[in-house]
Parts: structure tokens; C-alpha cells; sequence
């Protein structure tokens, strides 16, 4: 049992501020006072400018470009919890970018989405929040509990009240089939799947088939997350030469990177690509085309709830 006093304490590195904002204001309450900052010599400082003494810390940080230095400023801001003694830290990292990196696929490759796992718990991180993991084994990388959250419900109402009539649900590679069945059970759709093939490590793919039908009907091409777009724009490719009509693109995770963003909306089969904020999204990477849903209320209430030890896996149960 920790010792954790009095309301939880919610700091945020640089990464998605925003997202914390957002998440204390749900929990009507004030972001904790940090500051996170790197000296001329590139090294990243970091104060904590409040007492957390036997506090419940969560901090929020997510693996988004420059990925290599939010996580570095992650390790760093526990560790500065932990030294200030305070009596549990859970990172919260709405999106773990090296979930990607989970096996020895290749001869002689890292599996790095394990690295970041130790390097995590040997900075201090009593727990972990995620959301929507690449692979659910995942989890398993680490020693400390996990909450895996997922955007789903919030995805699938969105779909719901948007009404698309009698879409398909097509999952952009087999890997992906498992959670795209699942979304379209709950949007009460059929499912389609394209066979995908990675091309080296590049950014390449190639869409090979379709299984399933989706001639003359609208589509929601569902992934976990969407890079540069390749994936998508292959897959987009696919199914419009068998017939379907319009295209909804959803993923969890939207991290394009570049100009991926207006490289996807620029396609004239998509009327819409549907993410959520576990990545931030600003500039000329938003235009009209896009949708945001925000997860700040998810992570604000399994915050909530893991405060107050009561169920996160309750928010999940329909
Ligand atoms: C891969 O297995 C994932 O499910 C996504 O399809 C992938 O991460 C998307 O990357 P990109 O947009 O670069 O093709």
C-alpha cells in the first residue's frame, strides 16, 4: 500500500501541454508547477516548484517528435519526483511511440519498446497509463502495472451519431483485424481486411488484396495509428479500385509527421480522417478535413480513479 496523501499532483513535460491543461481541467483542479528546460550545453533541467512529499504524481508525456528528448525529459522528471520523495509516480504517455519496436523481427534489431520499459521503472515510475498500445503485449515489458486505455467507445459514438448508413469497417492490415472487429461489431458494421506487405524498413508499403466486399459502400478504414500515411494512402488505393465510395479514416494515434497530414486530406476518396489528441496537432497540420477527438476527460477520469483505487476497467464496461 503506498502512502499517498491528500489530491493527486499532475505535472506535464513538453511534450503535449495542452492534453494536461485539458486533463486538469476536467479534474478541476491546477497543473502542478514544474519547470523543464535544457541548459545551453543541450542537458534537460528539471525543477519541481512544489511540495510533493508523499503525493500521488502522475506525468504526462508522450512520445511525440522530438521523441528521443520527451522521453529523456520523462526519466528525468520522475527521477525528480522520486528524489523529492513523493509516494507514487505513474507516467502517463498517451501514446508510446516504441510500442512499434516490440520484437526481434530482423537479425541483429533492439526490441526498444522493451528498453524504454526498464529505462522507465529504473527512473522511479511506480505505474504506467497508456493508450491504444501498437500491441497489446506491450504491457508485458514492464514490471509495474499498466492501465492500457482505449479511445474506442469514444471513436465508435462519434461514428454512431455521425450515421454513415451502411458502412464497412475495414482494417488497413492484418494485424490491426483483431481491434477493427471489435469496432465494427460495436458500429454495427461488416468487416473488410486489406493484406498489407511492408517494403525493408523504409517507410513503404504495398496493398495486395482485399478480404471482404466493399463495392458501392462507404468505408471507415481503422488503424491504431497513422505515421506518414503510407498505410492509409495504400490502402485508400485498394479499396477505391473495388468500389467503395466515400472513406472515413480512424486511428487513435495520428502522428503525422511532415506533411503527412495534407498528404492524406489532400486525397480526394477520404472525407474525413478521425483521430484523438494523444498526439498534439497545431499548425498547418489542421484543416477542415480533420476531426479531434479529445481523450483529456479518459485520462482525467483513470487518473481519477486510480487515486481513489477504485476501476479503470469499469469505464470500458458497456
Ligand atoms: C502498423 O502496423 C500500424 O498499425 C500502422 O499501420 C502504422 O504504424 C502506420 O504507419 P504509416 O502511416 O507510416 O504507414
Amino acid at each position: 500500500m503506498y502512502g499517498v496523501n491528500g489530491n493527486p499532483v499532475i505535472f506535464a513535460g513538453n511534450s503535449h501541454p495542452q492534453l494536461a491543461e485539458d486533463i486538469c481541467q476536467y479534474l478541476s483542479q491546477d497543473i502542478g508547477q514544474i519547470e523543464v528546460f535544457k541548459f545551453s550545453n543541450d542537458n534537460t533541467f528539471v525543477r519541481i516548484l512544489e511540495n510533493v512529499r508523499q503525493k500521488d504524481v502522475f506525468i504526462l508525456q508522450s512520445d511525440v517528435e522530438p521523441v528521443n528528448d520527451n522521453i529523456m525529459e520523462l526519466l528525468i522528471m520522475i527521477d525528480a519526483a522520486k528524489r523529492a520523495s513523493a509516494g507514487r509516480i505513474t507516467a502517463v504517455v498517451p501514446y508510446y511511440s516504441y510500442a512499434r519496436t516490440d520484437k526481434k523481427d530482423q537479425p541483429r534489431v533492439p526490441i526498444t519498446g522493451r528498453l524504454i520499459a526498464d529505462l522507465l521503472e529504473t527512473a522511479g515510475a511506480d505505474r504506467m497509463i497508456m493508450v491504444d498500445l501498437h500491441a497489446g503485449q506491450v504491457q508485458g515489458f514492464f514490471h509495474v502495472p499498466v492501465d492500457e486505455l482505449t479511445a474506442m467507445p469514444r471513436l465508435v459514438d462519434y461514428f454512431t451519431e455521425r450515421d454513415l448508413g451502411d458502412p464497412v469497417v475495414v482494417a488497413t492490415d492484418m494485424g490491426i483485424s483483431k481491434k477493427a472487429r471489435s469496432f465494427a461489431d460495436a458500429v454495427s458494421a461488416p468487416l473488410a481486411i486489406v493484406e498489407k506487405r511492408r517494403l525493408g524498413n523504409e517507410d513503404r508499403v504495398e496493398s495486395l488484396n482485399v478480404i471482404g466486399d466493399v463495392k458501392d459502400q462507404p468505408v471507415i478504414l481503422f488503424d491504431d495509428e497513422i505515421s506518414t500515411g503510407a498505410t492509409m494512402l495504400s490502402a485508400v488505393e485498394t479499396i477505391t479500385q473495388r468500389g467503395a465510395t466515400e472513406i472515413y479514416v480512424v486511428a487513435t494515434h495520428g502522428v503525422l509527421p511532415g506533411d503527412a497530414s495534407a498528404r492524406i486530406t489532400s486525397n480526394s476518396h477520404i472525407k474525413e480522417l478521425v483521430i484523438t489528441d494523444t498526439v498534439p496537432l497545431s499548425g498547418d497540420k489542421v484543416n477542415s478535413k480533420i476531426k479531434v477527438i479529445s481523450i483529456a476527460p479518459l485520462l482525467g477520469e483513470a487518473i481519477r480513479r486510480i487515486h481513489e483505487g477504485r476501476s479503470v476497467g469499469a469505464l470500458f464496461t458497456r
